[in-house]
C-alpha cells in the first residue's frame, strides 16, 4: 500500500521485534513517520535504541504500564515530530500458570501491560490527534480473546479486555473522527512463541502439526498482521472502527477432531 500512510506520524508500542516491528517496517514503507516504543530487558533503557531494523525514524524508551513514562514517550513524539496521527497498541506479554499458581504479581503485570498499557497510551495520544489526519488506533489483541489455551488465564483476561476497549475506544472517539479496531492473530512466528518449538524434540514434525490445524496449512509470519495494520490505518478503511478482525489462517474456522479421525 505504497503511499497509503503518506505525511503520517504512526506510533508503534513494542516495536523492537516480532509483530511491532513488522509493523514498523510496513507502515513507514507505506509512507508513515512511524516511532517506535519499547522496554528492553524489563527495564526502560537509559538512551535511545538503534531504529535501523525496524525501519523506523526513532526508537524511544517506553513502559507502556507505567504512566510517567507514557507521558513523556508521547511528549516527546509531538516535539519531534509533531501529532500523531496512528497508534498501534502492540506491546504485549505471555505469562503462562495453572490457576492455582498465578501470582498476584503475574496477573497484576500482564493486565498492566496488555490492558493498561494500551488504554494509557490512547489517553495520552488521542488529546494530540487531530482530525484532518485521519486517525486511527489499531490494538493488537489475539485470538486467545475468542478461545484458549491452557493456563494462560491472565494472557486471556488481558486480551479479551483489549477486545472490549477496542469497543469502547470506537464508541468514545468515534465523534472526534478517531477509528478504533483491533487485530486478533493466531499462531504467529516470532519470538514470544518460539520457546514452545524450542523445548519439543522435533521442531518440524510440531511445524507439520501446526500446519494441519490451519486450513491454509501453515501459521502466519509478522508480515501478515503488519499488512492488515497498514490497512485498517489508512483511508481504504475509512467506515470500518469497532472491529475486531482475525488474522489466523482460518484456524478457529476449523472444527477439532479428534486424532483418530486423521484430517
Ligand atoms: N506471536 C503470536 O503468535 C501472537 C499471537 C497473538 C497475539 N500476539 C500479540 O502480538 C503482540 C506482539 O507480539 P510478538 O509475538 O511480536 O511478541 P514479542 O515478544 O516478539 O515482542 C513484544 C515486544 O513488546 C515489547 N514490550 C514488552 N513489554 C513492554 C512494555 N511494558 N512497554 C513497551 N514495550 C514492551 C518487547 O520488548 C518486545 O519488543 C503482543 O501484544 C502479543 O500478545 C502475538
Amino acid at each position: 500500500m505504497t503511499g497509503a500512510l503518506q505525511d503520517r506520524v504512526a506510533i508503534v508500542t513494542g516495536g523492537a521485534q516480532g509483530i511491532g516491528r513488522a509493523i514498523s517496517r510496513c507502515m513507514t514503507a507505506a509512507g508513515a513517520t512511524t516511532v517506535i516504543g519499547d522496554i528492553v530487558a524489563g527495564d526502560v533503557v537509559a538512551g535511545d535504541i538503534p531504529a535501523t531494523v525496524s525501519d523506523a525514524a526513532a526508537q524511544f524508551p517506553l513502559d507502556v504500564s507505567d504512566e510517567r513514562s507514557v507521558e513523556t514517550f508521547v511528549q516527546r513524539v509531538v516535539e519531534e515530530y509533531g501529532a500523531p496521527a496512528i497508534l498501534v497498541n502492540n506491546a504485549g506479554i505471555m505469562t503462562e500458570s495453572a490457576i492455582a499458581d498465578l501470582t498476584v504479581e503475574d496477573w497484576d503485570r500482564t493486565l498492566n501491560v496488555n490492558l493498561r498499557g494500551p488504554l494509557l497510551m490512547a489517553k495520552h495520544v488521542v488529546p494530540h490527534m487531530r482530525t484532518d489526519d485521519r486517525p486511527a488506533i489499531v490494538n493488537i489483541g489475539s485470538l486467545e480473546g475468542f478461545a484458549g489455551n491452557p493456563h494462560h488465564a491472565a494472557y486471556i483476561a488481558s486480551k479479551a479486555g483489549l477486545h472490549g476497549l477496542t469497543l469502547s475506544l470506537a464508541i468514545d472517539l468515534g465523534p472526534q473522527g478517531i477509528r478504533a479496531n483491533a487485530i486478533a492473530p493466531g499462531w504467529i512466528d516470532t519470538d514470544l512463541n518460539k520457546r514452545y518449538l524450542d523445548d519439543l524434540p522435533d521442531r518440524g514434525e510440531a511445524y507439520r502439526q501446526l500446519g494441519r490445524i490451519h486450513p491454509l496449512g501453515h501459521i502466519g509470519d509478522p508480515g501478515d498482521v503488519a499488512n492488515v495494520a497498514v490497512w485498517l490505518a489508512s483511508d481504504a478503511a475509512r467506515f470500518v472502527t469497532g472491529q475486531i478482525i482475525k488474522v489466523e489462517g482460518g484456524r478457529t474456522a476449523k472444527l477439532p477432531l479428534p486424532a483418530v479421525f486423521n484430517v
